[in-house]
């Protein structure tokens, strides 16, 4: 759903080849290779893969399986508001997957993945240490606890009400 690179993005990824440079042209140093990449985009765009699989001398399905081998990366950019799911053993026996298929649904996107403003993305989390209150979803570092479907909605709204206020009192400015 991502609509495309910022041009923060497009900057970097224009400067990548001297980037690499710091790198040798190993099979070995693809992992830290992406470690760099996520750590400078806090992401692995199709692009980037496709430069990477150039310089190693690799196929971009070589890249991608590697990379898709290990929960540290990510293929789409984290949201402003990142909302995660908790789907540990006492927040799932209460709900969880409904309330994350709640959140899905009202953002029209799944699991794993960006609004194309960039707005929201969702993951599947497991157990944040907060179980009593279970099921929970977090939305930047803020715990919901006790959350039912009924709630997401809300949530989502809130959130849009408090960007429009923001931006109302940046345009005051
Ligand atoms: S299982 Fe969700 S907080 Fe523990």
């Amino acid at each position: 759903m991502d609509e495309g690179l910022t041009a923060e993005e497009r900057e970097i990824i224009d400067d990548m080849p001297s980037r690499l440079a710091a790198f040798s042209k190993e099979r070995g140093m693809l992992i830290p290779i992406l470690q760099m990449i996520q750590d400078t985009l806090a992401y692995l765009p199709p692009e980037v893969i496709a430069i990477v699989a150039d310089y190693l001398d690799l196929t971009e399905s070589d890249v991608y399986g590697v990379a898709t081998f290990y929960n540290q990366f990510r293929f789409n950019p984290p949201g402003k508001n990142p909302i995660k799911v908790c789907l540990g053993t006492a927040c799932h026996v209460k709900g969880g997957d409904i309330i994350l298929e709640n959140f899905e649904r009202k953002l029209e996107i799944e699991e794993g993945e960006t609004t194309s403003d960039r707005e929201f993305s969702i993951e599947r989390v497991a157990c944040v240490g907060c179980c009593a209150i279970a099921p929970v979803a977090l939305v930047g570092e803020t715990v919901h606890g006790n959350m039912a479907p009924s709630k997401v909605e809300g949530l989502i709204l809130r959130i849009h009400v408090e960007k429009e206020k923001e931006e109302r009192e940046k345009q005051k400015e």
